[in-house]
């Protein structure tokens, strides 16, 4: 437990404010949201449902589901001014969708009239219509740079199956659809990480809905945090067949080079993300008869269990580890999968945002000064 003394590096164990969203317990590899199971949830909710979960506290009725889902969909299009944003940047290598994503997200505050409103009803409405537009976003771009024109939103596919649909130009099969949601369930919320406790930050200041939002993108794509997903499949197509995994691994922990989607500061165990989606890249691997990521995801996973290294650092797969097998056997680019980790997260952050809101005091910490004692002021002419 820390005190008001404590200095942590990374601050490390603070407890930086109280939370009824989700628990984190790291030493078990447990996972909830507002008391439910992250493996009840996996297997049985959609994304719409674990939305509506983290904003109003409660698992929705199938009314209220019902509710939740026609609003959603309803609200996918986007405006003009966004589209007009995304035909105009710039689809090189050199873009990465998450970038693509905060700027046009920044770009829709500015069409929004009623931008500064901090309500509660009217931060709920934001943050529907934007869980709602970034999948228009991520897959409009993802089509854009590949010379191929937008598709339309899909309203009668839920949320998961309309991104597939959008990218792909046909419905996908259910059993995509399913990863895909289950993907979303899963990343959805996690307590006071890095991206989420950036979103905290700037609404403290009484800054807008959207500023959190850019905010926390920001600090999702660091490859540290959710810039993990894309650098973890780079790394398994690096490694290209499963024979070169002790290799590969060997000589990375010889030259100091961090194992991406693996090593958690919460979790000291397995985390529970990671055993849920190792179920589901293996599913959606086999159903497609190439199971070659997946192998190189597992025999990775395997070796961490028995390899003194990561058994010292009690470093396991966290929940970019089988995102990106999943992800990328599913069609996404690397690069579009930290974007895509953002369509998700969304919904924790704007739980989170609420309950900054419901509270608020700005969030501002003290520093240990360790530089210069107070001297005397060198006129510029005596400096040497
Ligand atoms: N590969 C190899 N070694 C690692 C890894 C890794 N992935 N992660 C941690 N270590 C080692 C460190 O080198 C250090 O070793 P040392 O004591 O010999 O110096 C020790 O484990 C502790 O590492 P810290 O950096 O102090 O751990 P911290 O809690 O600060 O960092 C983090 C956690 C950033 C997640 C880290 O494990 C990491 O860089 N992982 C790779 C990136 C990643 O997958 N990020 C996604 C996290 S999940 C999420 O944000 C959605």
């Amino acid at each position: 437990m820390s005190d008001a003394t404590t200095r942590t590096k990374g601050l490390e164990g603070v407890v930086a404010g109280s939370s009824s969203i989700s628990l984190v317990e790291g030493a078990e590899g447990r996972l909830s949201y507002r008391g439910y199971r992250i493996q009840d949830l996996a297997a049985n909710s959609s994304f719409e449902e674990v939305l509506y979960l983290l904003i109003y506290g409660e698992l929705p009725t199938a009314s209220q589901l019902g509710q939740i889902e026609m609003t959603l969909r309803e609200r996918r299009a986007l405006p003009d001014a966004a589209t007009s944003v995304l035909r105009v940047l710039p689809k090189g290598d050199k873009q990465e969708p998450i970038d693509v994503l905060r700027t046009v997200v920044s770009s829709l505050a500015l069409v929004d009239p009623d931008v500064d409103n901090t309500e509660r009803d009217a931060v709920i409405d934001k943050a529907l219509t934007l869980a709602a537009r970034m999948p228009t976003i991520v897959a409009a771009y993802a089509r854009l740079r590949e010379s191929k024109e937008p598709i339309a939103p899909n309203n009668d596919l839920g949320h998961a199956a309309n991104l597939l649909y959008m990218l792909r130009g046909e419905v996908p099969p259910e059993e995509d659809a399913k990863a895909l949601n289950t993907y979303f369930v899963l990343a959805a919320e996690h307590s006071f990480n890095a991206s989420t406790f950036t979103a905290k930050i700037v609404t403290s200041t009484l800054s807008d809905y959207y500023s959190a939002i850019v905010g926390a993108i920001c600090s999702l794509k660091g490859v540290s945090h959710g810039g993990a997903n894309q650098k973890a499949m780079e790394m398994m197509l690096e490694v290209g067949d499963v024979n070169n995994v002790e290799p590969f691994i060997d000589h990375a922990l010889a030259t100091k080079r961090r194992l991406m989607g693996m090593g958690h500061r919460i979790y000291k165990t397995y985390d529970p993300r990671a055993a849920q989606l190792n179920e589901q890249a293996r599913i959606v691997a086999e159903r497609g008869g190439n199971t070659k990521w997946y192998d190189i995801a597992q025999r990775i996973d395997n070796i961490s269990h028995t390899h003194p290294y990561f058994a010292e650092r009690k470093i396991y797969p966290n929940v970019e580890f089988y995102s990106a097998p999943l992800l990328y056997t599913l069609g996404f680019k690397p690069d579009m999968m930290p974007a895509l980790f953002a369509c998700s997260r969304i919904s924790g952050w704007s739980a989170h945002i609420l309950e900054q809101l419901q509270d608020n005091r700005i969030i501002r910490p003290n520093a240990e000064y360790i530089g210069p004692a107070i001297r005397d002021y060198t006129p510029l002419e005596d400096r040497r």
